[in-house]
């Protein structure tokens, strides 16, 4: 029993937050004449006490008192007589780790807002320095339009950016403060739940006593937005991988973050990119896991809710090192402009741009551009040449009204610099994105 029921081996990691919690709960016994002030004092000496024996890694956690809040209990108990016995006065366990638990989550939410802010920096860093490198851009993973470097690397600032606002919505959702609810039906005391709401940061107290023990949707916010924001991660380390590799040769990792292989002498394996595209697994399981625990649980608390934890403390630690991991990475990689805008060079990644000109220059319907540039792109792939390297003779023998003036939009720079609609990828435009991005994120 005792091996299926304890949580001290992993509920310990909450002993800042139950004692927190249980300073602010004594003080308000105290504000209001539940118990004496010389009762409150000794409460929170002895607690100040075990803060320091558990941060100096004095403190002994023993499985038979099954959880951090009996623990730091019986500790009180040993350090200050009877009067610990007091605090538990108008609260019960169920009230007391949906708080300690919450606050936890709470201050995860603002460190993974951090460690966001902090890789949308690196990023916003390398797009500014490469808003005119020129890459292809793909779709379907085939070269599709010639796209800049730094633009690409903002579509990941926005989806980060997007990580953060969920960030946000968690925590403003999660500003109830559960402590005061006692075991579920609350509690006949002469309770302040306002005060103790606002000495743990709390907006308020949380409205319904029954909801306030059974309510674990904090935990499954952050996991859902760790879930989220881990897919986003992965489709950007694949990226990473992909460019590091000697086919595309688009960036190099720098050598803290690739492997040697052990047999072949030449290899720089992107593994921290890979480990960050595979630990996604791990958190999406952990989303998984607390909504498996939940689901059908009737009201209010059940031991299942114990279950609560480690899916989040997985998740947060796992969170932190991939982010911290991408963002040294983004740091330190280094581009390889050439062999980017080379790539460019193949897949006639300006056909769009010849369509456009038809249409634009010459009135045609964009259906029939479309058709025409085809046919110029077929002509110039039997010769195994570009479109810019056709000759105007080629261009009038598939439409007569083709004149010189068709080069000029044929380069990829061409290309990219004609993008100014907003949001494009022109040059201008990725540098006023990047200042813009600047001012909202960072
Ligand atoms: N260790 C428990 C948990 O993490 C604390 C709450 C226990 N409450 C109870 N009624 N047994 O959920």
């Amino acid at each position: 029993m005792q091996r299926i029921n304890a949580s001290i081996g992993f509920d310990r990691k909450l002993w800042r937050e139950d004692i927190e919690g249980s300073k602010a709960h004594a003080a308000m016994l105290a504000a209001q004449d539940i118990i004496s002030a010389d009762d409150a004092a000794a409460i929170r000496g002895g607690l100040e006490a075990i803060e320091a024996e558990i941060a100096d890694g004095r403190f002994v956690f023993k499985t038979e008192l099954e959880d951090i809040h009996m623990n730091v209990e019986a500790r009180l108990a040993e350090l200050i007589g009877p009067a610990a016995g007091r605090l538990h006065t108008a609260r019960s366990r169920n009230d007391q780790v949906a708080t300690d638990f919450k606050l936890w989550v709470r201050n995860a939410l603002v460190r993974l807002d951090n460690d966001l802010k902090a890789l949308q920096g690196a990023l916003l860093n390398q797009a500014e320095r490469h808003a005119s490198t020129i890459m292809p851009g793909f779709t379907h993973l085939q070269l599709a339009q010639p796209v800049t470097f730094g633009h690409h690397l903002l579509a990941y600032v926005e989806m980060l950016g997007r990580d953060r606002s969920r960030v946000a919505d968690a925590l403003k959702r999660s500003d109830d403060c559960p402590l005061g609810a006692a075991a579920l039906a609350g509690s006949p005391y002469p309770i302040d739940r306002r005060n103790t709401a606002a000495a743990l940061g709390f907006a308020r107290p949380s409205a319904n006593s029954i909801d306030a023990v059974s309510d674990r949707d904090f935990a499954l916010d952050y996991l859902a937005t760790g879930a989220i924001l881990a897919v986003h991660l992965s489709r950007f380390a694949e990226e990473l991988v992909l460019w590091s590799s000697d086919q595309f040769a688009f960036v190099r990792l720098s050598d803290g973050f690739t492997t040697g292989s052990s047999i072949m002498p030449q290899k720089r394996n992107p593994d921290a990119a890979e480990l960050v595209r595979a630990k996604t697994g791990r958190i999406i399981g952990d989303l998984n896991t607390l909504l498996i625990a939940l689901k059908g649980l009737p009201l209010a608390y059940s031991k299942d809710m114990q279950e609560d934890k480690e899916p989040v403390f997985d998740a947060e630690e796992t969170l932190a090192l991939a982010l911290a991991a991408m963002t040294c990475m983004v740091a330190d990689m280094k581009v390889n402009t050439d062999s980017m805008r080379r790539a460019t060079d193949r897949g006639y990644v300006t056909a769009t741009d010849l369509a456009d000109w038809l249409v634009r220059t010459l009135g045609m319907p964009f259906r029939e551009a479309h058709h025409v540039s085809g046919s110029l792109v077929k002509q110039a792939e039997t010769r195994g040449v570009q479109l810019y390297d056709l000759s105007l003779d080629e261009f009038r023998a598939v439409h007569a009204a083709i004149d010189e003036r068709v080069f000029a939009v044929l380069t990829v720079e061409a290309s990219v610099a004609s993008r100014t609609s907003e949001g494009g990828t022109s040059p201008a435009r990725v540098r006023e994105a990047v200042a813009a991005a600047t001012t909202r994120f960072l």
